[in-house]
């Protein structure tokens, strides 16, 4: 049913599309959780602030909580329960398994989330506010643990996981920088950067 404050859309999230009417007001977060029971991305500010609720929008980080469910029609929608290649652990939660990267967990699907969103980035050479140098002819920083400190600010951790998530980070992008090169890596290892 359609009406001036609401409509029926169709979500493309983890490869299978969902078609649900919503209130124009609906967050993405809430269309997430609160309608198609994907309750791992998490709400904890619901106003941009903590992370928990982060997303990749076409492969892009985004808050979920800032963004309406009707504009994320026609984008390619990547939640916690998406980053997983069928039994196998994406190389980010591998990492954050092997080396702690969380305790109580209600933050860790919104800093998986970023964290590959983060290992892209500086793949592609973003840089941060971090870089010392951000001309292009100097290339990518190296991912120093102030670089991932830096590009992982807006996840907030209340239980101050902090120092092992870097590390998770770090051992991750080691892993798909190996991947890119095409070499193999051993199940649970990788070289930390
Ligand atoms: S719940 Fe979205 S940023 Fe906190
Ligand atoms: S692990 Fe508890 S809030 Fe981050």
């Amino acid at each position: 049913m359609t009406s001036s404050t609401s409509s029926v859309i169709t979500l493309k999230i983890n490869g299978e599309k969902h078609t649900l009417p919503v209130d124009h007001r609906t967050t993405l977060l809430d269309a997430l959780r609160e309608r198609l029971d994907l309750t791992g991305t998490k709400k904890g500010c619901d106003q941009g602030q903590c992370g928990a609720c982060t997303v990749l929008l076409d492969g892009r980080r985004a808050v979920a909580c800032l963004q309406l469910a009707v504009a994320a029609e026609n984008r390619e929608i990547t939640t916690i329960e998406g980053v997983a290649d069928g039994d196998r652990l994406h190389p980010v939660q591998q990492a954050f398994l092997d080396l702690d990267g969380f305790q109580c967990g209600y933050c860790t699907p919104g800093q998986i989330c970023s964290a590959i969103g983060v290992i892209e980035e500086h793949a592609a050479g973003w840089p941060s506010a971090a870089t010392s140098d951000v001309r292009p002819e100097a290339g990518p920083p190296p991912l120093s643990a102030e670089e991932i400190r830096e590009r992982m600010s807006g996840n907030l951790c209340r239980c101050g996981a902090y120092v092992s998530i870097v590390e998770a980070v770090a051992r991750a992008a080691g892993v798909q920088a190996d991947e890119r090169r095409g070499e193999d890596v051993p199940a649970g290892k990788g070289a930390a950067a």
